[in-house]
């Protein structure tokens, strides 16, 4: 299994270090994005389906978008140090059970990447990269299979 460079660690630890001063208008744009690219999403968040509207400041909204920024953070300085993601095991097994509960399935983690990916460009502006943007989509790809065997384990 391949790990992130040293460089493509410090690209996504300097973008989080940007993002996260910026929590709710980034955990906003992240959903927006999520459902531009899936409206179908939509009924699966429960703070989503009886809205017609994106809700702002609704802290499990934040909670969700900041879960997948900062554990895609965490799984790249994890590949950068040992080459490979490490998630405590109940934590895993919690993360399998929670996404298997909501109706999540594989491909819902290519929309959420893509999401997840424009929401790292759009904030980071004329300091975006292809490599940060490759390191980002490394680190996310690391931690999404893991969640997705998790999950597979459990169905
Ligand atoms: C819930 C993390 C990807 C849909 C959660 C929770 C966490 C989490 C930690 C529990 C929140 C809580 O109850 O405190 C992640 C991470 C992901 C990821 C780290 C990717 C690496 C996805 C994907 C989908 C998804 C691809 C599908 C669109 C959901 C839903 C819930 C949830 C529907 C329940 C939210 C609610 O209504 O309260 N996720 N998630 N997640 N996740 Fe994810």
């Amino acid at each position: 299994m391949v790990g992130l460079n040293e460089k493509e660690e410090a690209l996504v630890k300097e973008s989080w270090e940007v993002m996260k001063h910026n929590i709710p208008h980034l955990s906003l744009r992240f959903f927006t994005l999520i459902l531009e690219i899936a409206p179908a999403a939509k009924k699966m968040f429960s703070f989503l389906k009886d809205t017609d509207e994106i809700p702002q400041n609704n802290p499990k909204l934040k909670a969700h978008a900041v879960k997948v920024f900062k554990m895609t953070c965490e799984s790249a300085i994890q590949l950068g140090e040992k080459g490979e993601v490490v998630v405590a095991d109940t934590t895993l097994k919690w993360l399998g059970s929670v996404h298997l509960q909501n109706g999540v399935i594989d491909p819902h983690f290519e929309v959420v990447k893509e999401a997840l990916l424009r929401t790292v460009k759009e904030a980071m502006g004329e300091k975006w990269s292809d490599e940060m943007n490759g390191a980002w989509a490394e680190a996310y790809d690391h931690l999404a299979t893991a969640i997705k065997n998790e999950m597979h384990a459990e169905a």
